[in-house]
């Protein structure tokens, strides 16, 4: 079976590689020829561990290739629409312009039958709008399947959710569709991975939904935390003895600086702007407040962090430890990291960032902070220091030996990572969102 890949970004290149690792001929679309060179020199634009191995390994069988033209797509009987649906500028609204581009490009040259599969994380309703937009346009229209098969993998874990996904969902308008993606997924469903099969507003609400479940959960931990600090109380203890409830569970309940990235807040937001258009924003207007809860987060680790320096940050050195949105990944995109940053360079005080992978791309977007290439470069001389992307390296670090390079032993934990008793014994002050 041949396949094409349209879009190579974090879902595209990874989606591309482990089809072709799978034992497909896969090709992959893209538009923009830096990305399309790259990756068919082995190279991965992006942060993503063990996929420039995979992506190279696959190289070499033959089986995967890369190109700008959608005519190198026209063959294949598959193809995995993988583009991206950001925030609109100004709006909650997705940004369909990348995903229309696309199907108005490979419309025209779907000339025998074959299945159109949307992964990308889409307002519901977008999906049958395209299966009547390549019905009417694509030469072969009647004999193509359109599909929604949405994706739920992350950012570091990449190759490990779209190989071994908790759940695969297909949303098909009949049977012969749910067939189409039973045969290309039964590597995948062989090992026992299971399929929900169901129609095409559901499968997309499934995505979106999954997405809304997550931000709330964090969103939840952290609105404990706001009442830890006004009580005293211990928003890690608290975390760790809800977990141990199975029907609560343990992951996403680890309460922080919130979350940031290019996933969690923009799909939470499409969601209710696409919530507001059906006339069920009521139904959603949860979501405000978890948003709300998420940006209040950012604020505290503001105010915590003056805090430290006597309520001025005029004059004052901070330290940053971490710029991406989490770690193992170099993705800034709404990092809060780099908000709490940006926020205290505002206020005065000169802020020195540093990541061990996301710097090139914190030095592009926000270039009015200092950056350095290392740990004990970005704390020389702070009066106070912000852990704000937990790392392992950061996890590592001796506090005694840090603690020389300082000006005042004052470190902020945004993310509940650090162990507060080894910075203490290491003669820091040590303070956390959400702990005494
Ligand atoms: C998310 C979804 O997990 C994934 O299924 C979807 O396909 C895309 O969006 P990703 O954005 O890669 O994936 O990151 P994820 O690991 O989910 O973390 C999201 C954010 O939440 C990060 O900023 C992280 O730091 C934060 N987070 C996560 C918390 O603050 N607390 C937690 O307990 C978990």
């Amino acid at each position: 079976m041949r396949l094409s890949v349209i879009g190579t970004g974090y879902l595209g290149a990874t989606h591309a590689v482990c089809m072709a690792h799978l034992g497909y001929e896969v090709t992959g679309i893209d538009v923009d020829r830096g990305k399309i060179d790259r990756l068919a020199d082995g190279v991965v634009p992006f942060f993503e561990p063990g996929l420039e191995d995979l992506l190279r390994a696959t190289l070499a069988t033959g089986r995967l290739r890369f190109s700008t033209s959608y005519d190198d797509a026209a063959d294949a009987d598959m193809h995995f629409l993988c583009v991206g649906t950001p925030q609109r500028k100004g709006e909650y609204a997705a940004d369909l312009s990348y995903l229309d581009a696309a199907i108005e490009s490979l419309s025209p040259r779907l000339a025998r039958p074959c299945v159109v599969v949307g992964k990308s994380t889409v307002p519901i309703g977008t999906a049958e709008r395209i299966a009547d937009y390549v019905a009417a346009h694509a030469p072969a229209g009647p004999d193509i399947e359109v599909v929604w098969n949405p994706e739920f993998l992350r950012e570091g874990f990449a190759i490990e959710d779209t190989l071994r996904p908790d759940r695969l969902v297909f949303g098909v308008k009949d049977e012969s569709g749910a067939d189409a993606m039973r045969r290309v997924y039964a590597p995948l469903l062989d090992t026992g991975v299971p399929a929900v099969v169901t129609d095409m507003a559901t499968a997309q609400l499934v995505k979106v939904a999954a997405n809304a479940f997550l931000a709330t959960k964090i969103s939840f931990i952290n609105a404990m935390a706001e009442v830890c600090e006004a009580t005293h109380a211990d928003v890690k203890k608290l975390s760790e003895a809800l977990a141990h409830d199975n029907r609560i569970g343990g992951r996403f309940l680890h309460a922080g600086l919130g979350f940031g990235g290019g996933c969690l807040p923009k799909d939470i937001r499409a969601f209710m702007a696409r919530a507001g258009e059906l006339g069920v924003d009521q139904a959603l207007s949860f979501l405000t407040e978890v948003d709300a809860i998420n940006q209040r987060r950012r604020a505290r680790m503001v105010d915590l962090a003056r805090e430290c320096v006597e309520d001025s940050f005029r004059g004052r050195r901070v330290g940053v430890l971490g710029a991406a949105f989490k770690p193992n990944s170099d993705d800034i995109r709404d990092s809060p990291a780099l908000d709490v940053a940006t926020r205290i360079s505002r206020a005065g005080a000169a802020v020195t960032v540093y990541d061990p992978a996301a710097l090139n791309n914190a030095r592009r977007d926000y270039p009015e902070l200092t950056y350095a290439t290392s740990v004990e470069a970005a704390v020389a001389d702070a009066d106070v220091v912000l852990h704000l992307t937990e790392w392992q390296e950061f996890r590592e670090l001796d506090p005694a030996q840090l603690g020389e390079l300082v000006r005042q032993r004052h470190i902020v934990d945004g993310r509940n990572a650090l162990d507060a008793e080894r910075w203490r014994a290491g003669g820091w002050h040590y303070r956390a969102l959400g702990r005494p």
